[in-house]
């Protein structure tokens, strides 16, 4: 970039070969904001890339971002690799920071499927909504979908008794069979996906353990837990809401439902800002197979 009298120029000098030129636009942009992420300004960067998906108008999941970003980052490093064997004093660091920057954006860019559950009123829908709005993901809820596939409007209300009317096994299972049906596309499609619904049943917990595992995608489970006493309060007192579900309904399901150790449980009888901070430290260390093959890659280089 270069800062002339009358205002920025950009100059691309790869001349010598055409085809070389023609790149998803985004990953031009990923270069200049890795550089600016790199030189002490990531709001910079992440700023410029936003302008420029909203001028391009060419939206991209936010994975394929970081990967941008992880893959300039590794052509500077390799650059200053090179450097470095020609005896540049300055480089090995320059290398090592940007292999980093790379190892760091891989890690925030792998693709995550996250089941947010728990009984009635815990805070799935809450705790999910934020989580995919933190990290940019897709949000789908049981209770819309539910509706959806039973052509009712996800607003209004269609409280059944336990087990009954829509909350019958068979619709059940229809809805998490959509859910992940739908997850699966946007998982394929490079979106991570939050799946809010209460997962009590260890079946559909394991065919999404088997989706995230089909798509080579992180699973990250998390189970929603405030006192009865406290969710019970909150089911009576929230504002509107796709939910059905009551008090008695709530006490019906804490007595059948599957455990499930796999999950991490997420306490949400405090601050909605605790359990986000809660929630997203495990999304955040969920990426067990980016990592892993990240750093097989650094120890190989
Ligand atoms: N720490 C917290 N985490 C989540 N929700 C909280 C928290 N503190 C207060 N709340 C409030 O508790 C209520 C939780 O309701 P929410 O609809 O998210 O629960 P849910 O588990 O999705 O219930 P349902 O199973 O009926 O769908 C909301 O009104 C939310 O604002
Ligand atoms: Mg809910």
């Amino acid at each position: 970039m270069f800062c002339l009298d009358d205002g920025p120029r950009a100059l691309d000098c790869l001349e010598f070969d055409d085809h070389l030129r023609h790149v998803d636009g985004l990953d031009d942009a990923a270069f200049l904001a890795m550089d600016l992420e790199r030189l002490g300004r990531p709001e910079l960067g992440a700023s410029f890339l936003d302008a420029y998906v909203e001028f391009s108008r060419d939206p991209a999941p936010v994975a394929l971002r970081h990967h941008y970003i992880a893959y300039r980052a590794v052509v500077r490093a390799k650059v200053a690799y090179l450097r470095h064997g020609q005896g540049d004093p300055g480089a090995a660091a320059d290398a090592a920071d940007h292999a980093a920057l790379a190892l760091r954006h891989l890690e925030h860019g792998a693709v995550r499927l996250a089941l947010v559950g728990g009984l009635p009123g815990t805070g799935k829908t809450t705790v999910g909504g934020a989580l995919a709005d933190r990290f940019g993901a897709v949000l789908l809820s049981s209770d819309r979908v539910r509706k959806e596939l039973a052509g009712i409007d996800p607003a209004a209300a269609a409280g059944a008794p336990f087990r009954s009317g829509l909350y019958t096994a068979a619709h059940t299972a229809a809805t998490y069979d959509e859910l992940l049906r739908r997850a699966g596309m946007l998982l394929s499609r490079g979106e991570s996906v939050v799946l809010d619904a209460s997962w009590t049943d260890a079946r559909h917990r394991a065919a999404a353990a088997d989706l995230a595992d089909r798509t080579s995608n992180d699973l990250v489970a998390l189970q929603c837990h405030a006192d009865e006493g406290i969710a019970e309060r909150r089911i009576a007192t929230r504002g509107p809401t796709a939910s059905d579900a009551t008090a008695p309904l709530a006490r019906m399901m804490s007595r059948t439902a599957d455990p499930w150790p796999q999950a991490r449980l997420i306490r949400t009888d405090g601050s909605l800002a605790d359990s986000l901070t809660a929630a997203a430290t495990m999304w955040e260390h969920a990426p067990g197979r980016a990592h892993r093959v990240a750093a097989t890659a650094a120890r190989a280089g």
